[in-house]
């Protein structure tokens, strides 16, 4: 089968098409052909190999463990293993594969039945590769560790990228009042989404809003979250997405005493993939709430270019990558 891999971390340049062998399902595995997979900012971190913390958590000190990036696929299932109880050929699934071993630049791919579930029922399997690490992620930071409640008002930073596109519009399906950050250019699709408010990163209401927020959820992190204290109402919470492994070590360590001091909660998200939150995102995408925000798609032989338009911050949404 074609796939993308590489033999050492470095820039878009060291992804190479080859051609490898087809994988075979393990007891507790199903085999997909791989209809589309999706780029995320983890992915140019594996690729890169950078922050070096990456390395640690995913093995490769020297070069990828896993040649064979791709977390976020969709496509069909064509075989299954002996335990697998949950799924048959034939059925459209989708899936993150960071937990099994990634692969997702393939044509086909094993992974467990349990970090797999049914696809939308209403999107395109482009639209549905989008959904796996960008819209859990979304819905983790909201939820589990942002602990929204309807009627709360929260500011997603960030809000034209992957996780703050599908934030906008989880956050809304809570029943929050929305404010959405980002470049001025990116503003009239953030709107389209359903914030309320959309504001560019150099707005003063970004850090001093006319009424404080409930909760911020950082998926930018380019400037030090003590910023946003002043922003979030007393007993509110700022949740860390992304960001630099400094800015996340700082959060992680000054964030709760720092936040005592001023009653407020500075907390880090570290999303897991989980089925459950699959089929979660799947209930909203089918109820209308949610809509994977794609910008392109490219095929796979170029999934450096897509890579590229990422790091660049040349994308509004989500890039696919059709197989
Ligand atoms: N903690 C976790 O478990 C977890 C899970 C998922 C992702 N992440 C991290 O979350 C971050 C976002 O991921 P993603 O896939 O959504 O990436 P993405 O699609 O590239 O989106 C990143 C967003 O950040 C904004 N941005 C980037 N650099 C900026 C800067 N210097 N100034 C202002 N804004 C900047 C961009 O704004 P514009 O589009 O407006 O230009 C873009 O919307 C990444 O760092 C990723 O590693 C963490």
């Amino acid at each position: 089968m074609k796939a993308i891999a590489q033999t050492e971390y470095g820039a878009p340049e060291v992804l190479e098409l080859v051609e490898v062998a087809k994988p075979t399902p393990e007891a507790n595995e199903v085999l997909i052909k791989v209809q589309s997979a999706s780029v995320d900012a983890g992915v140019w971190h594996l690729m890169r190999g950078t922050p070096f913390l990456i390395r640690l958590m995913y093995g490769g000190l020297r070069r990828p463990k896993h040649p064979i990036l791709g977390s976020a696929i969709a496509g069909e299932v064509e075989a299954v293993g002996t335990n697998v109880t949950q799924f048959q050929p034939g059925d459209r699934v989708f899936s993150d594969l960071s937990e099994s071993g990634f692969g997702g630049f393939a044509e086909y791919v094993c992974a467990p039945e349990t970090a797999v579930a049914p696809q939308p029922t209403n999107l395109t399997a482009e639209a549905a590769a989008t959904v796996p690490v960008s819209g859990v992620s979304a819905l983790q930071a909201l939820r589990d560790v942002g602990q929204l409640q309807a009627g709360q008002r929260v500011l997603v930073i960030g809000a034209a990228g992957g996780v703050g596109s599908f934030a906008v519009q989880i956050a809304k399906a809570l029943g929050a009042e929305v404010t959405g950050a980002c470049s001025a250019h990116k503003a009239e699709r953030v709107q389209q989404l359903g914030a309320d408010r959309v504001i560019d990163y150099t707005h003063p209401e970004l850090t001093q809003p006319a009424q404080p927020y409930d909760l911020i959820i950082d998926t930018a992190a380019y400037r030090n979250f003590a910023d946003y204290l002043p922003a979030l109402k007393a007993g509110g919470t700022y949740v860390m997405v992304g960001g630099s492994t400094s800015a996340f070590f700082r959060a992680m360590l000054l964030g709760p005493w720092l936040g005592k001091r001023r009653d407020r909660q500075i907390k880090c998200l570290t999303a897991t993939p989980k089925q459950a939150d699959l089929l979660a995102l799947k209930a909203m995408i089918e109820a209308g709430q949610v809509t994977p925000l794609c910008d392109r798609t490219y095929p796979l032989s170029q999934v450096p270019d897509a890579i590229r338009a990422l790091e660049q911050r040349q994308v509004t949404g989500k890039v696919a990558i059709a197989i």
